[in-house]
């Protein structure tokens, strides 16, 4: 299965990428946690891609075109994966669909999670990560089991330095701008399928597994 999660910053992209690539067996790819980890470890992609994350900026196409097709280019990617946060322009959109062409693939499913804006600054502000593994909590609705530890690697979780009140406005902005038009894109394609962000987080992944059914069978 070769799948997309679309949707606005704080949906529950990495929320539900984590669930349904454990119960496909596909891998998870999140261009955000591929600049973080290179940020945390401060390589040239790092210092590069960290001034654009610390604007809520998109990092420049080619950048993170290239990081994706190689990524998607190793092994463990041939019978599907998870794309979390790519793509996110329609440049990006066109180079994913020529690489898989190329390579006589196609994307089965675009699942655009839908969340009403004001529950997103709730979120946003909220989240809490593991610096090492990427975990994703939130102190209100997904707290970790030891308050302030990673529940998989026992770090201390850390506050995202993107997730403030005026930098998650400047991404939302930049979400309705340059990524919002990818849902036409897939729709002339027939390849999406929407589905509500709002319930308790395992509601929604009943919800994708209901659609992702669709390509299952
Ligand atoms: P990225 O890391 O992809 O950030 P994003 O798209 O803004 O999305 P988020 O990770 O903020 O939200 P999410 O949908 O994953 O929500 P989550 O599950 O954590 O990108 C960061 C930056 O990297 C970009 O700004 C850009 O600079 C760069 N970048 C990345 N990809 C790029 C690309 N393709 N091109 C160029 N630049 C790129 O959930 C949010 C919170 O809500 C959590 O605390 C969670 O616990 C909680 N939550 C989740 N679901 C629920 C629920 N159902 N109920 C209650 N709480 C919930
Ligand atoms: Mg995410």
């Amino acid at each position: 299965m070769k799948i997309i999660l679309l949707g606005p910053p704080g949906a529950g992209k990495g929320t539900q990428a984590k669930f349904i690539s454990e119960e496909y067996s596909i891998p998870h790819i999140s261009t955000g946690d591929i600049f973080r980890k290179n940020i945390s470890d401060k390589t040239p992609l790092g210092i590069e891609a960290k001034e654009y994350l610390d604007k809520g900026q998109l990092v420049p196409d080619e950048v993170t075109i290239n990081i994706v097709k190689d990524r998607l280019s190793e092994d463990d990617c041939e019978s599907g994966f998870l794309l979390d946060g790519f793509p996110r322009t329609v440049y990006q959109a066109e180079a994913l669909d020529s690489f898989l062409n190329a390579n006589d693939n196609k994307i089965d499913m675009v699942l655009l999670i839908d969340v009403p804006r004001e529950l997103i600054f709730d979120r946003m502000t909220g989240r809490r990560i593991c610096p090492s593994c990427g975990a994703s909590y939130h102190v209100k609705f997904n707290p970790p089991k030891l308050k302030d530890k990673c529940d998989i690697c026992n770090n201390d979780i850390i506050q995202r330095k993107d997730d403030t009140e005026s930098t998650v406005k400047d991404r939302l902005d930049v979400y309705e701008k340059q990524t919002e038009p990818l849902i036409n894109y897939y729709k002339e394609q027939g390849v999406i399928s929407a589905i509500e962000g709002s319930g308790e987080i395992n509601q929604v992944f009943q919800r994708a597994k209901n659609a992702l059914g669709a390509i299952c069978k």
